[in-house]
């Protein structure tokens, strides 16, 4: 039985992506650079012999893996702090990581699914969105960095399609929110609760009258797997999110009540090519995949505040020179409280790189010459 390697696994999506596939008995290889994911997030699934950790970043060549059935490709900063930060680097991710995928899945064979978003319809004209509509984007903003960089990787997945017969699937994922967001990430949802929290004013951009439609993460990560299992004529994008339309004003007076919070609300200017309605046609999914979100909204902040609460204090996030690949070094700290200490101390140990994994057994899907030779496993203790 082969692997599912997911990129970006020990992001918010990937974490809860990784958790669900060795829930359903699947040997899973999670690479991440931990630009923006953490250790933490994946912490809980290294006891679990099936699962693998490798730092890497997609933008190098992917060689050392073999025996991979499946691909779930999410690695790419996905707030807008984090992909303007960089915003060369995140046009690499987008293109030369998508290439590096497509060209493992031509090797191994094996199916691979693209994390593509909403924000290749830019600011749309029509609502709700279908996959039909082409969009109204720009090539030139702060934004167009990540827009373009997933347009770019959806025609890649085409053409490795077309002339590769690569097994492709392409989601593209709306607002999507719960536990192991980043609090300091500037998404929405996190930004709220953040501010909630700590009782300061939450920053509503214009009026608050643009919607967004929230999707709750385990519901987005069923919608992921059950896209990925369709059969070849899901080679086509395909919407995956939650249709009901919130306004950010409302999401801010539902965040408000799930916390308790007395926080003001303040208005601020609206960003640049920020959109002013999103809301995905999702008829597709429901059609072909028997798919639709569950979680209402008050549910999903519930459990997302309780998160907050409870994790926030303690979780590092992204590490300040994320990994490139290569031999592993250090420990494997199996308390949350000392993921920061354990994060030090790989990049103490290697700057560059830092694998993890389990147990001592060679998983499935993670071979080759740098995969075993070079490297030290990580036993859970
Ligand atoms: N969360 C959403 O609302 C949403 C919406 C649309 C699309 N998406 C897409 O879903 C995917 C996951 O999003 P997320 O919300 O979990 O974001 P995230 O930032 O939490 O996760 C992304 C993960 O990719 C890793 N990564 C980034 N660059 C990398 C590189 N070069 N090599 C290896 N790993 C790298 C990060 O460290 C992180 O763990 C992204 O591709 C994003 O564009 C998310």
């Amino acid at each position: 039985m082969g692997s599912i390697l997911v990129s970006g696994g020990a992001g918010f999506v990937g974490s809860f992506l990784c958790e669900a596939l060795l829930d359903r008995g699947e040997h899973v290889v999670c690479l991440d650079n931990l630009q923006t994911g953490s250790l933490g997030n994946i912490l809980h699934l290294v006891p679990n012999e099936r699962f693998l950790f490798s730092a890497q970043d997609v933008e190098l060549p992917l060689s050392a893996f073999n025996d991979i059935e499946q691909i779930y490709n999410l690695a790419c900063p996905a707030s807008p702090v984090h992909y303007q930060n960089d915003p060369i680097r995140t046009l690499r991710t987008n293109v030369i990581g998508a290439i590096n995928i497509l060209e493992l899945a031509r090797r191994t064979g094996a199916r691979v699914l693209q994390a593509s978003t909403s924000e290749v319809y830019g600011d749309p004209e029509i609502h709700p969105q279908s996959e039909g509509y082409r969009g109204s984007v720009t090539s030139f903003g702060p934004r167009a960095c990540y827009d373009e960089g997933k347009r770019a990787a959806e025609t890649l997945f085409h053409d490795y399609c077309k002339m590769y017969d690569v097994d492709i699937r392409i989601a593209r994922i709306f607002n999507t929110y719960g536990p192991n967001m980043a609090g300091s990430d500037g998404r929405v949802v996190s930004n709220f609760i953040m501010q909630a929290l700590s009782g300061q004013p939450i920053t509503i951009y214009g009026e608050g009258k643009q919607t967004r439609s929230f999707c709750y993460v385990t519901d987005l990560v069923e919608g992921l797997i059950r896209l990925m299992n369709a059969g070849p004529h899901m080679r086509q994008p395909c919407n995956l999110g939650n249709p009901t339309e919130t306004t950010i004003r409302e999401l801010a007076e539902h965040v408000i009540e799930a916390t308790g919070s007395s926080s003001e609300l303040q208005f601020l200017p609206l960003p640049q090519d920020d959109p002013i309605r999103r809301r995905p046609d999702i008829s597709l999914a429901f059609k072909n995949l028997g798919w639709q979100p569950t979680t209402h909204l008050p549910e999903g902040l519930a459990r997302t505040v309780e998160y907050f609460e409870s994790h926030q204090q303690q979780r590092p996030r992204a590490m300040t020179q994320p990994s490139r690949g290569g031999p592993i070094v250090g420990r494997l700290f199996t308390d949350s409280l000392h993921v920061a200490a354990g994060e030090q101390q790989m990049r103490r140990l290697h700057p560059d790189s830092a694998q993890l994994r389990s147990n001592g057994r060679k998983p499935n899907g993670h071979a080759g010459k740098d995969a075993d030779s070079d490297r030290i496993g990580f036993n859970s203790n």
